[in-house]
């Protein structure tokens, strides 16, 4: 049987959103990038002025917003929509002043508990593939099937450049090299669900691959996953009496 749930954690910019998305429609799945739920109340917490260290008012913030994703509302390249209280958000959590803040927001227990929360009730509904930072190790803990994706630096560097060309801004790749060491280092150094593969996690190492090369190695794992948890050839009865 293909696994049901699906969860692909990795590190900012190896592919996840990318790959997960192509992924759920492959399987037709329901797709949730859970770094856009981060990353929309960071929107709405830059909007209000809050401090992005601000752990109470943050905690008080995600009590308050209301944040949906859904299927795309507007044929732009997305391959989802965000909402924050109504307003599509989809291209603003984007911008890079929320890729400075977001994993400061993210840190913050309450903030995360809210989120999970909504998390899990989607898991709830069935079939989906989940992407995220602490899917496979905190969210969904039985996931059916669980991928670490990752790349090296230098190599989520340079996609994230080329990404942001495709959509017009340019930024030196170095800049953006920083900027993903940093948030390494703060996904992966915090109190709370820190980043890490889950210990039944399967790795996919992603250096060097097109996106089309990187997504059959998933396959590639789900098939095998498929074939791990297909029933015995003679079925496991008769072995028992
Ligand atoms: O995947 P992304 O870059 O859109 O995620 C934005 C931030 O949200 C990232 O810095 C870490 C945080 N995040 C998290 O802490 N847990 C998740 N499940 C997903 C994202």
């Amino acid at each position: 049987m293909t696994p049901r749930t699906i969860a692909i954690d990795g590190p900012a910019g190896a592919g996840k959103s990318t790959i997960g998305a192509l992924v759920a429609e492959r399987l037709g799945y329901l797709f949730l990038d859970t770094g856009a739920m981060y990353r929309a109340v960071t929107l709405a917490a830059q909007r209000r002025g809050i401090d992005p260290d601000d752990g109470p008012t943050l905690t008080k913030l995600a009590r308050e917003v209301r944040v949906n994703i859904g299927p795309p509302t507007v044929r732009d390249g997305r391959a989802y929509t965000v909402l924050l209280d109504g307003e599509d958000v989809t291209w603003a959590i984007r911008e890079p002043e929320i890729d400075r803040i977001v994993s400061q927001v993210a840190r913050v227990p309450y903030v995360r508990d809210a989120m999970v929360e909504q998390q899990r009730a989607l898991a709830e509904r069935g079939r989906l593939v989940m992407v995220g930072r602490d899917i496979g190790t905190v969210v969904l803990p039985k996931a059916d099937l669980k991928v670490f994706l990752t790349a090296s630096a230098a190599e989520r560097a340079k996609r994230r450049e080329e990404e942001l060309r495709a959509r017009g801004q340019v930024r030196p790749r170095q800049e953006l090299l920083q900027e993903i060491l940093r948030r390494d280092r703060l996904d992966s150094e915090r109190a709370v669900a820190p980043l890490r593969a889950a210990d039944d996690a399967i790795i996919v190492q992603t250096d060097g691959l097109s996106v089309g090369q990187a997504l059959e190695r998933v396959f590639a794992v789900l098939t095998r996953a498929d074939a791990r948890e297909g029933p015995a050839p003679h079925g496991g009865q008769a072995s028992r009496s």
